[in-house]
């Protein structure tokens, strides 16, 4: 789909299948009519005033009109939404209204639309956003596998202008993340025989081709025994698929500017390995890679919108498999930090190839490390699935991240942690166990991470077990908050 900003043109004058307004219902609860319904009002000799003084159009959440042939209007058609209180119109209700519009959009196979329903809301970025997310949403499916593809489930529109006042700059931001959040549910959706580490290596190698900032090294298993990786080589070790370790690196900003690292789990398949997970829903652990997914979705972002920042994106992917060649409990393993770690479930593996991941970018002297990770169903327990989970060492980096995730409609939570739940991780025959017992293992996760983190370097650990995925659909979450926060510190700082 193409997108595009309109600025200060009128919806009368547009040129489109199809334009969408907006209609208000004010504190008399009387229909209203938005800035963008007014100017229709006016160049058709009150065509939308009457149609409400006869009671046909309300102003109703969740009511729509499509109206044709309109004299004095250039558009084929001029769809009027529906959209309740005015002064209760915010993202949410926007994204309400835009579920409609999609839906109706979809129905009747139009092709081209010109909404002006953005405009109405306070942040420009969020909305412009909002309106596209929701879109992308309303005619997103994945029938790449279906051979008998039906006919009417084909997306149709292609191109959407959106109108929103006098703030290009913001609004483009809206469409970056929007695009972003669109890459990784398409990296993120995708079956765990497609999507492998070798698929994200080779989605890494063609972003950075679109791109000359952006330079993409691979490190293969070779690479990894001579680093010795061994934590994330013992996840990789069941698999016939080869772990991958993915770094992109991003020179948007200047030479000697420490670089923002991102850091993604990607186990593009998690069967809990030799400690093997029960069958049910265990297809959705195609999802575990929703982390790498997310610094996939934001590197493409920052790179198309041209953020002048650097910004590393690392990706641990691996397939945690059951074989004879499997990792078993009890094993014990040397990091790359040098740090032994008896590994005592198998299925604790996002922390074993993290941490190993977190010990290679200390070279790149980071500003801030962010990782991400499906990492825990305890997070899913402790939060549900509205807002994930973090773990940071740092206060101002924890309420960033906070408030970029409440900026872009994709909110985070910090957690305590302390030296006593790092207690919990201890092994009887190694510096460390992988697991923390069943009491706060979101928790005792983070702490396992936090033991491969420099206290001097700021450090936040984004558990997005219960947001990266919806059903069965990918929500390219945290792309929103990841790329948000890297907007809002260029912003701080210029
Ligand atoms: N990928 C899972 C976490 C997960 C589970 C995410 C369910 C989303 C839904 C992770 O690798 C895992 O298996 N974690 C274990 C850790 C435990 C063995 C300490 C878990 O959460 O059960
Ligand atoms: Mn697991
Ligand atoms: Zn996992």
């Amino acid at each position: 789909m193409n997108y595009s900003i309109i600025n200060n043109e009128t919806p009368a004058n547009y040129q489109t299948d199809c334009v969408v307004v907006a209609v208000f219902k004010n504190n008399k609860k009387e229909a209203e009519l938005s800035a963008a319904a007014k100017m229709i009002d006016e160049q058709t000799e009150n065509a939308l005033s009457s149609l409400i003084k006869m009671g046909d159009f309300t102003g109703n959440k969740g009511s729509i009109e499509m109206l044709y042939n309109l004299s004095g209007i250039e558009a084929k058609r001029v769809m009027l939404v529906g959209c309740g209180d005015s002064s209760k119109f915010n993202s949410a209700a926007l994204h309400e209204a835009m579920a409609k519009v999609g839906k109706r959009l979809k129905a009747m196979k139009i092709k081209q639309a010109a909404i002006w329903l953005a405009e109405s809301v306070d942040d420009q970025q969020q909305a412009v956003q909002q309106v596209i997310t929701t879109l992308s949403s309303c005619f997103y499916s994945l029938d790449d596998y279906k051979s008998d593809k039906e006919e009417s489930d084909q997306p149709t529109l292609s191109d959407i202008a959106i109108a929103s006042t006098n703030a290009e700059q913001t609004a483009m931001e809206g469409i970056g993340i929007a695009k972003g959040v669109e890459f990784a549910k398409n990296m993120a959706n995708q079956p765990g025989n497609v999507c492998t580490p070798t698929y994200l290596a080779e989605h890494a190698i063609k972003l950075g081709n679109q791109h000359d900032s952006m330079a993409v090294e691979i490190l293969e298993e070779s690479d990894m025994q001579t680093l010795g990786m061994g934590a994330f080589l013992s996840v990789s070790a069941g698999s016939r698929e080869d772990g991958k370790f993915i770094i992109m690196n991003y020179k948007g900003g200047s030479e000697g500017d420490n670089p923002v690292v991102l850091v993604g789990k990607g186990i593009t398949f998690d069967t809990g390995g030799i400690s093997l997970k029960p069958g049910a829903k265990m297809d959705e652990m195609k999802f575990d890679m929703g982390g790498a997914a997310s610094v996939l979705g934001t590197m493409q972002a920052i790179a198309s919108m041209q953020l002048p920042m650097n910004v590393i994106g690392v990706i641990a992917s691996a397939e945690n498999m059951p074989s004879g060649h499997a990792t078993k409990p009890g094993d014990i393993v040397t990091s790359m930090a040098g740090k032994t770690i008896e590994v005592l479930n198998t299925d604790a593996e996002g922390r074993l190839v993290l941490c190993d991941a977190l010990t290679y970018v200390k070279k790149f002297e980071p500003a801030v490390i962010i990782d991400i990770a499906t990492l825990t169903g305890a997070c899913i327990v402790a939060l549900g699935h509205h807002i994930c989970g973090m773990i940071s060492n740092n206060d101002e980096l924890s309420e960033d991240l906070m408030k970029a995730g409440d900026d872009s409609l994709d909110p985070a939570w910090r957690l305590p942690y302390n030296d006593k739940y790092t207690k919990q991780l201890k092994s009887e025959f190694a510096d460390l166990g992988n697991i923390g017992g069943p009491a706060a293992g979101t928790i005792t996760a983070g702490c396992f991470l936090a033991e491969f983190v420099d206290d001097d370097c700021a450090w936040a650990h984004l558990d997005v077990a219960g947001t990266a995925w919806a059903g069965k659909a990918s929500t390219g979450r945290p792309v929103p908050l990841l790329t948000q926060y890297l907007i809002n510190r260029l912003k701080r700082e210029a």
